[in-house]
């Protein structure tokens, strides 16, 4: 009936093996196809060594780099750009644990049958694609339930934590097709793309900046939810909707609602056990928390929605694309409004012919460089600890440290059903 598979099933499993709910991202192209992994609780010690990059010049990023294509010089210029971003991102955010990153570089457009796609009428390319490996599921400060990505979660630094996977950052990049300009390269020509700029703007997806808002119930997009998270036993399944750590700051324009109050409004079917997922899509899209769900789909596509708020910083998110586009709707500042401002990285689109370091000069040659002062303000108010790149002294600026706690996730068989009330959603 639904011709789009959405929904996480996952089933309460024999013995008590003490885990949280993790999601793996496998595929970097595919931001929105997650898998249910297992993920028991660790607290082994040596996975929990403090490296700490206070001292400046460390690279805290530990790089699998696999270069798909036979030009070696060219894989030396990409391996080195991936080196530079990752220096600019260990600059500004204080690490106490190294950030794996498993990154492709290769023809996607044979991988993936395309190279280019017509959006909104204009043709657009496909460079690259980045996401967190893992997300796992934490019970935030506020009590609420939420997706942290992997290399947050090992930044916090509990003794405890679900198994991590052995990598943190997905990604990929297109080796076709684009004319790449690279530091060592001279002028840059009008038609070529820093690669570095596309590094670094995906890694920061890696490290979490992206919404889990989609819609998970037709294919074409109509309406928006969070995760959607079945938990099935003999006699049915209760679902609920959570969100991801970067949807917690997100607010709506221009009633001021935080998005996390309408999702915890829409989160209101897991009481409820449904025979089968139809009966409950069914359910929800004539409930009148599918309003909800439509009316934050319209914000989504109207300019100047929806909003990051982070401290005393707005941040206008990209909510200007007709139609809806997972890939670049909401996981993205504004264009129109950060074009030009030394906020510019994280928009959804980048000119052509202008190298990173003129972007930070167009943007008013900001002192932190190309991590502009909103975006550090936002990683800040998502856990990671940012410093002070523009001064010698090596003072963080933040020390704050969420206040997350991990939620432990009981699997117990299906035989001892009486025991899953202790199991269930806190
Ligand atoms: C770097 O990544 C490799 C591959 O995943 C891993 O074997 C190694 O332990 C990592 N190093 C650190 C310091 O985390
Ligand atoms: C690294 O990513 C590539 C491309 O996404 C994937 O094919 C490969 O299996 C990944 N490697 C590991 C060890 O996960
Ligand atoms: C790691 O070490 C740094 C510097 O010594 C310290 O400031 C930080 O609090 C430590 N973090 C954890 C999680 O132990
Ligand atoms: C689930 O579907 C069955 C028919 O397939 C229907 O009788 C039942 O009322 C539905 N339950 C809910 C809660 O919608
Ligand atoms: C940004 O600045 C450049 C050069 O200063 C200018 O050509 C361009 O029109 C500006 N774009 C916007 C959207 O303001
Ligand atoms: C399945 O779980 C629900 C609560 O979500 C519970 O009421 C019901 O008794 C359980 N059924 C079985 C067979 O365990
Ligand atoms: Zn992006």
């Amino acid at each position: 009936m639904w011709s789009k598979s959405f929904l996480l099933i996952f089933i309460c499993n024999i013995t008590f093996i003490f885990a949280s709910l993790c999601l793996d991202r496998p595929d970097p192209l595919r931001l929105n196809y997650l898998e249910r992994v297992s993920c028991p609780m660790v607290t082994k010690n040596e996975e929990n060594k403090n490296y700490s990059n206070l001292k400046r010049n460390i690279n805290m990023f530990n790089l699998t780099f696999n270069c798909g294509i036979t030009d070696i010089t060219l894989c030396e210029k990409v391996k080195k750009a991936f080196e530079s971003a990752e220096q600019i991102l260990s600059d500004a955010i204080m690490f106490n644990q190294f950030v794996n990153i498993n990154a492709t570089f290769t023809n996607i457009c044979a991988a993936y049958g395309a190279c280019t796609s017509i959006n909104s009428g204009i043709e657009t390319q496909v460079i690259g694609g980045a996401g967190p490996s893992r997300v796992m599921m934490i019970k935030d400060d506020d009590g609420v339930n939420r997706f942290y990505p992997q290399s947050l979660v090992k930044q916090l630094g509990n003794k405890a934590h679900p198994k991590y996977s052995d990598y943190d950052i997905n990604a990929i990049f297109n080796s076709e097709g684009v004319s790449y300009w690279f530091k060592e390269d001279g002028n840059i020509r009008a038609d070529q793309v820093d690669l570095e700029m596309v590094i670094l703007h995906e890694l920061i997806h890696g490290l979490g900046f992206l919404t889990s808002l989609n819609d998970y119930m037709h294919d074409t997009p109509q309406e928006l939810t969070p995760y959607v998270i079945g938990i099935i036993n003999t006699s049915g399944s209760n679902y609920h909707f959570i969100g991801a750590t970067f949807d917690k700051y997100m607010s709506v324009v221009p009633t001021g609602q935080s998005v996390s109050d309408i999702i915890k409004q829409m989160d209101v079917f897991s009481d409820v056990q449904y025979a089968n997922q139809d009966n409950f899509t069914t359910t929800f899209l004539s409930s009148p928390q599918y309003n909800l769900a439509t009316d934050l789909f319209s914000k989504a596509i109207n300019p100047n929605s929806l909003t990051l708020l982070s401290g005393d910083d707005t941040i206008f998110l990209e909510t200007s694309l007709t139609p809806f586009n997972s890939k670049s709707s909401i996981s993205h500042f504004s264009y129109q409004k950060h074009t030009n401002t030394s906020d510019f990285l994280m928009r959804f689109a980048i000119e052509r012919g202008k190298t990173l370091k003129q972007y930070v000069k167009m943007g008013g040659n900001y002192a932190n460089g190309p991590i502009g002062p909103k975006l550090r303000a936002f990683l800040k108010s998502l856990g990671y600890t940012i410093l002070d790149s523009a001064s010698n002294d090596q003072t963080s600026i933040s020390t704050t440290i969420s206040k997350a706690e991990l939620i432990i996730w009981c699997m117990l068989t299906i035989s001892l059903s009486n025991i899953i009330t202790s199991c269930l959603w806190k």
